[in-house]
């Protein structure tokens, strides 16, 4: 199972993108994750990173395709899937990715995009048990202004391509994971 999460802050792509890899026994690849422990482990290019997440700004995309091509490629090869959390985010990532799929012949086989409405993305990330240093209203604010800017459009990107599966994601944790395995298990019999 080769899967996108595509959705704002808050919707539940962690949340979501784990429950789906356990499912379908692939990895799990969060980009923000895999950018919080350069950061928090102060290597050279956490120290590049970290401006960009406290301020909930993108990351550049070349500074992106760095840290997340290979863990992609060595994913897609070794257990001929992924789930995809928090990458692409712009368009440009997009094609990079679109790109790697086409090189390893492991293209996404679905992108799950997650819908909620503001309000409850801001309750959420403010609420969050974590307490994430950019989890504060003003940069969660801020994170849902840079999706819609850069990464709402690839909602369209990947409808024309016909594998966006929308699913309402102000429902119940249990609910949505329901709502997306019927949804994957249909493209996994295509
Ligand atoms: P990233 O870590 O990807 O953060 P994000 O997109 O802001 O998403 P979150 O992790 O906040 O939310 P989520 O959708 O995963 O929801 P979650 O499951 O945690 O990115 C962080 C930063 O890294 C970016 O701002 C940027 O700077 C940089 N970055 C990362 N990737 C990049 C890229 N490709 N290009 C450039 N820059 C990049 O859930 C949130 C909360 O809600 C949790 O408390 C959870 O328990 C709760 N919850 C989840 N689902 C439900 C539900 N159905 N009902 C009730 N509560 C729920």
């Amino acid at each position: 199972m080769r899967v996108i999460m595509l959705a704002p802050p808050g919707a539940g792509k962690g949340t979501q993108g784990e429950r789906i890899a356990a499912r379908y026994a692939v990895p799990h690849i969060s980009s923000g994750e895999i950018f919080r422990d350069e950061v928090t482990r102060q290597t050279p290019l956490g120290k590049q990173l970290s401006g960009y997440l406290e301020r909930g700004d993108l990351v550049p995309d070349d500074l992106v395709l760095r840290l997340i091509r290979d863990r992609v490629v060595a994913a897609a090869e070794q257990s001929g899937g992924y789930v995809l959390d928090g990458f692409p985010r712009t368009l440009e990532q997009a094609e990079a990715a679109a790109g790697i799929g086409r090189e390893t012949n492991t293209s996404a086989q679905a992108v799950v995009y997650l819908d909620a409405a503001a309000d409850v993305l801001i309750g959420r990330l403010t609420g969050r048990a974590e307490n994430r240093a950019d989890d504060s209203e003003a940069v969660a604010r801020h994170r849902l202004e840079v999706y819609a800017e850069h990464t709402q459009p690839l909602v369209d990107y990947y409808s024309a391509r016909g594998i966006l599966v929308k699913i309402d994601a102000a429902a119940p944790v249990d609910v949505v994971s329901e709502q997306i395995f019927a949804a994957l298990d249909r493209v996994k019999r295509r």
